[in-house]
């Protein structure tokens, strides 16, 4: 069984102050959910507080990008014992963002999914098709060099604690989420190219969906035969709204 996984991506937004104001409120509207693991991956500046606010509570802390050196010359970068230290238990890695605007690569991803299980971080790792690759029949393909990609040189053992996050460029931030047949369709596919790639254990990923979830559709993405939860963006900005996500039933 699959447990349900609920993450937030902030992205760019909030200031310390209003990272803990929405966690403070979050923690009493989600209190005592634990059959569905919730994360906050939130700015870097915002995790060290916000670790003080999710003490002994159902929500996990996570990062939204980090190099895949330890330490070194790479200003402006955050490490993973950087992370690690401040209480994290997941890190994005592989958004769309990150390659697009910041022109990550596969290879990029696929260090940095090392780095991360070698120090006991949860890869949430984003795969998804831009929307001309979908119009030219490519989604398929995109989807499986990517993950194949960012889990090259991954052993079956480190692969349960990694999840994959199905996001298509398209659907991100548009207001214009993927179908339910369409995303699945997706999501089911990778699940095969990971059975094909590392046996069964492929069954026990989760594999999000991500791309303008909201409270009004993730109930219909959740009764789907192998979407396992959301990363949600916008909607994670407000605690009714994410909460609204978590207790999706
Ligand atoms: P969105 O973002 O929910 O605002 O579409 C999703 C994401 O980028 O992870």
């Amino acid at each position: 069984m699959r447990q349900p996984f609920i993450a937030g991506n902030w992205k760019m937004h909030k200031t310390n102050q209003e990272a803990v104001d929405m966690v403070e409120e979050l923690v009493d509207l989600v209190e005592g959910i634990d059959d569905v693991d919730i994360a906050i991956c939130a700015p870097a500046t915002a995790l060290a507080p916000l670790n003080e606010v999710i003490a002994d509570t159902n929500i996990a802390l996570g990062a939204e990008d980090m190099h895949w050196k330890e330490e070194g010359a790479y200003t402006g970068e955050i490490s993973p014992l950087m992370l690690k230290d401040v209480g994290c238990e997941y890190v994005i890695l592989g958004h769309s963002e990150r390659r697009g605007y910041f022109g990550e690569t596969d290879k990029d991803v696929n260090k940095k999914v090392q780095t991360a299980l070698k120090h006991d971080l949860k890869p949430i790792i984003c795969v998804g098709e831009s929307l001309a690759q979908r119009e030219a029949g490519e989604t398929k393909d995109i989807v499986k060099e990517q993950v194949l990609a960012a889990l090259d040189g991954v052993t079956k053992n480190d692969l349960e604690v990694i999840t994959v996050a199905y996001e298509p460029i398209w659907a991100i931030g548009t207001g214009k989420s993927a179908t339910t047949e369409e995303a699945n369709e997706v999501i089911k596919y990778i699940r095969d190219v990971m059975r094909n790639e590392f046996g069964k254990v492929a069954d026990e990923i989760r594999i999000q969906y991500g791309g303008s979830v909201k409270p009004h559709n993730i109930s219909e993405f959740m009764a789907t035969s192998d979407i396992d939860g959301a990363l949600v963006g916008s909607a994670s900005l407000k605690a009714q709204s994410f909460a609204d996500i978590v207790k999706f039933e």
